[in-house]
């Protein structure tokens, strides 16, 4: 099994975790009723952020905190939506890479999403 090496290996990632995440009903919702993505839209969107994160690319400028800020207010992103899309995230990695980027793929997923949840806390004080 390979390390991730480059954007072809991410969207392949992403699109494999988004298929996980929208046929899992517990979260499914989140990006189909709260937020209507369209797919084809959003998947090059997370690969440019995971390239910039994991192969230090650059290019994604938007506020991704306050991007889900935005969705908590419409729907609250609770600790168990966080562990439902981390489990469906580092899956999707551990069934198609191994190695040093596809590690700290994970442990970046984890940093963020433990970020944006203390985010979330806070603003609900
Ligand atoms: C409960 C957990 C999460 C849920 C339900 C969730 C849901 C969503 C939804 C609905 C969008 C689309 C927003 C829009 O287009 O307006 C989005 C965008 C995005 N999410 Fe999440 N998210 C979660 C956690 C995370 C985490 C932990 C990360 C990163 C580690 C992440 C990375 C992204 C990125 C990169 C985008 C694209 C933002 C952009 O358009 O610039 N998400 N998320």
């Amino acid at each position: 099994m390979n390390d991730i090496q480059n954007q072809s290996d991410l969207y392949l990632l992403v699109d494999e975790f988004y298929k996980k995440l929208l046929s899992d009903s517990s979260i499914s919702y989140i990006f189909t009723d709260v937020v209507k993505i369209k797919i084809e839209e959003h998947l090059p969107i997370l690969v440019t952020f995971w390239s910039q994160v994991i192969l230090g690319t650059g290019g994604y400028t938007n506020n991704l905190t306050q991007i889900h800020l935005d969705i908590n207010a419409k729907e609250y992103l609770s600790p168990e939506l966080f562990k439902i899309w981390l489990h469906h995230f580092n899956t999707a990695v551990d069934e198609y890479f191994r190695g040093e980027k596809a590690e700290q793929i994970k442990t970046q997923a984890l940093n963020i999403a433990t970020i944006m949840q203390i985010k979330i806390a806070q603003n609900k004080v």
